[in-house]
């Protein structure tokens, strides 16, 4: 059996509600659930989920930007708490709710970004220019932030999740808001860092990108992991679709 690279072991978050949603007994929201899943070394791990499923709230505990309420998170073993600094220098991290500076340019936040995370100057150099190259940046890098689309914002973040190049990326729904050119780059890029031993966990609303890129494949329902398995065990000799469906219990329109 392959490698495991990470896991969570019974990882819960709960949100105070807000004052006026409170019942007697029910102050807070339970975003995930004790969720438990394992990423092993290499692999594209897809976690699927209906809108308000816990998704990324569980890749932002995974990402260690937020501590669970309860559960753990081992990375190779080692709970990750017993050293953050050196576990957040392995990961890559994406998500749209990332602030960026918007009077920044993206070549200037690649630049600072590899300076926080210490990494040569020229090292830094040449993976900015082939990151840049690879997502299309190019063509915009010496724009600010603010000044780009949502797209074009979205690529920027690609580049900067990679800066450090991650041994484990994170990436919440990392072709939202690309066009067809920029999901394929995505597509291919993710890809190729699989083939370099990479090893990426990703969340997605986008069916056919699961299908053709991710090994396993965790279904996130209310907050707790209805299913986890291979993407062959998932769909169950039907479409990841229908298996989806299926679990959500709808019936879908002939
Ligand atoms: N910071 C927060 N404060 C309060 N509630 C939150 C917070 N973040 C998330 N929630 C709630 O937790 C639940 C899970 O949200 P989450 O963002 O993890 O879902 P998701 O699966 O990523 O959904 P989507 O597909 O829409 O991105 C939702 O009910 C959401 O309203
Ligand atoms: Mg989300």
């Amino acid at each position: 059996m392959e490698k495991i690279l990470l896991r969570s072991e019974a990882i819960t978050k709960r949100f105070p509600l807000p004052r006026k949603e409170r019942k007697p007994g029910r102050t807070s929201l339970l975003a995930v659930d004790h969720v438990s899943l394992s990423i092993r070394k290499g692999e594209i791990y897809a976690l699927l989920g209906p809108n308000g499923a816990g998704k990324t709230t569980s890749l932002r505990m995974i990402g260690s930007l937020i501590a669970p309420d309860e559960g753990s998170i081992f990375y190779e073993n080692r709970n990750i708490n017993e050293d953050l600094k050196g576990y957040r220098s392995k990961i890559g991290f994406l998500t749209a709710e990332l602030k960026q500076d918007g009077f920044f340019t993206p070549d200037y936040l690649f630049d600072f970004m590899s300076e926080l995370h210490g990494i040569p100057r020229e090292v830094a150099k040449e993976r900015k220019e082939m990151l840049f190259q690879e997502f299309g940046i190019l063509p915009f890098r010496d724009k600010k932030i603010d000044a780009l689309s949502s797209g074009m914002k979205q690529k920027a973040s690609l580049a900067l999740a990679l800066v450090n190049d991650p041994e484990l990326i994170i990436f919440d729904e990392p072709t939202n808001g690309l066009d067809i050119l920029g999901a394929k780059a995505v597509e291919d890029f993710l890809r190729s860092l699989r083939d370099k031993g990479r090893t990426i966990l990703l969340s997605t609303h986008i069916f056919s990108l699961v299908e053709k890129l991710c090994d396993r494949v965790g279904i996130l329902l209310e907050g707790r992991l209805a299913v986890e398995g291979s993407l062959e065990e998932v769909r169950g000799g039907g479409t990841l679709e229908e298996s989806f469906f299926s679990l959500l219990g709808e019936r879908r329109d002939a």
